[in-house]
């Protein structure tokens, strides 16, 4: 039988041979996996542990929490303020950054996370999870909200947890993407897919198709192109998924292909997206370029946007690199 590779040791490889991590990037990867697996049992409780349902509070941007959404936020904050290894913390659902407090040691890192991911399916046990992406604070003393803003190609760990059907740790440290399935026995994480890869083509599209007509053209044309099927210039037919919580349609699109979009559209014209830079997108982007796939904003690499705020939202086209190019192609012809 061959051996079971734990996260851990998959985290000491990578550290003693391939030189990706140093031990305090590594404690902090361990760290939050093992908020990810105390989030993972809040989920699983669902009614029975009270763990469902409204906060009745608001988030900076504006949108009603979950009580999970809180949950998850407090899980993280508090297994890796103590550790020594971050110097402060940025959150979907706080509006400032967190700094470690003075009672701990300082490290040298930032942590951002969406703590929960897809709470629209929270209450009607759909998959949801957590992405988290890591940066390395800049020199100089003390830490500011300035030391966050830094683009997406500086993140040093990126990943998510998805809480579906299995629990799966999905990371990259820049040396490809591996995936990682809770073994609730154990208590521990898998390895269980190594140097993940996205097909390069793709007959799956993944957009919320009920903004249709608030699309800009250069998205209606290529969702039209799809919906002809073989009667239509691409000559072949489409399938098309969309879940709601971008943790599962990525982890699809990671699995077998496909092209996620959430593009610019004129419900809210003033702003740039729905989905959030520095939490979800650039995470995302490092893990689907990771895997051999792409991932733009319709017009520039995702994570070559210089952030000008820590809640900055943005457009998102990733996935298949075939389908991206061509998204991004019919943006930069209109
Ligand atoms: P969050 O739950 O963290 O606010 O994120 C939800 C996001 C993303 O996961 C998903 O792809 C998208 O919002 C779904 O949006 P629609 O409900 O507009 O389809
Ligand atoms: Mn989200
Ligand atoms: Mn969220």
């Amino acid at each position: 039988m061959t051996q079971k590779i734990s996260l851990t040791r998959y985290l000491v490889e990578q550290q003693r041979s391939e030189g990706h991590i140093p031990s305090q990037l590594r404690l902090l990867l361990e760290v939050v996996a093992r908020a990810c697996k105390s989030i993972s049992q809040a989920v699983n409780k669902g009614a029975l542990g009270g763990v469902l349902g409204g906060a009745e509070t608001e988030n900076v941007q504006g949108e009603m929490q979950k009580k999970l959404d809180i949950i998850a936020n407090e899980v993280l904050i508090e297994a890796n303020e103590w550790g020594g290894h971050l110097a402060a913390m940025a959150s979907e659902e706080m509006e400032g950054i967190y700094v470690v407090p003075n009672r701990y040691p300082q490290g040298e890192y930032l942590l951002l996370f969406d703590p929960l991911d897809g709470s629209s399916n929270i209450d009607v046990n759909v998959s949801i999870g957590t992405i988290f992406s890591v940066l390395r604070k800049p020199e100089g003393a003390g830490v500011s909200e300035q030391d966050f803003l830094q683009a997406g190609h500086k993140q040093v760990a990126a990943g998510y947890c998805v809480y579906g059907p299995q629990t799966t740790l999905v990371l990259t440290v820049g040396d490809g993407v591996a995936m990682f399935t809770l073994d609730r026995e154990q208590g521990s994480f898998i390895l269980t897919q190594e140097n993940v890869q996205v097909p390069e083509d793709t007959q799956e599209f993944a957009i919320n198709m009920s903004n249709m007509r608030h699309w800009d053209t250069p998205v209606q044309r290529y969702i039209d192109e799809c919906l002809q099927g073989t009667d239509g210039p691409r000559g072949k037919n489409f399938n098309m998924r969309w879940i709601a919580s971008m943790v599962a349609d990525v982890h699809r699109i990671l699995t077998r292909g496909g092209v996620f979009m959430y593009p610019w559209d004129k419900r809210e014209p003033g702003k740039p997206g729905k989905l959030r830079l520095m939490y979800e997108a650039n995470p995302m982007s490092w893990l689907i370029e990771q895997a051999g796939g792409a991932a733009t904003n319709g017009k520039q690499r995702i994570m070559d946007i210089e952030p000008g705020k820590l809640h900055e939202r943005v457009s998102v086209v990733l996935g298949s690199k075939n389908e991206v190019d061509r998204v991004t192609r019919y943006h930069l012809e209109a």
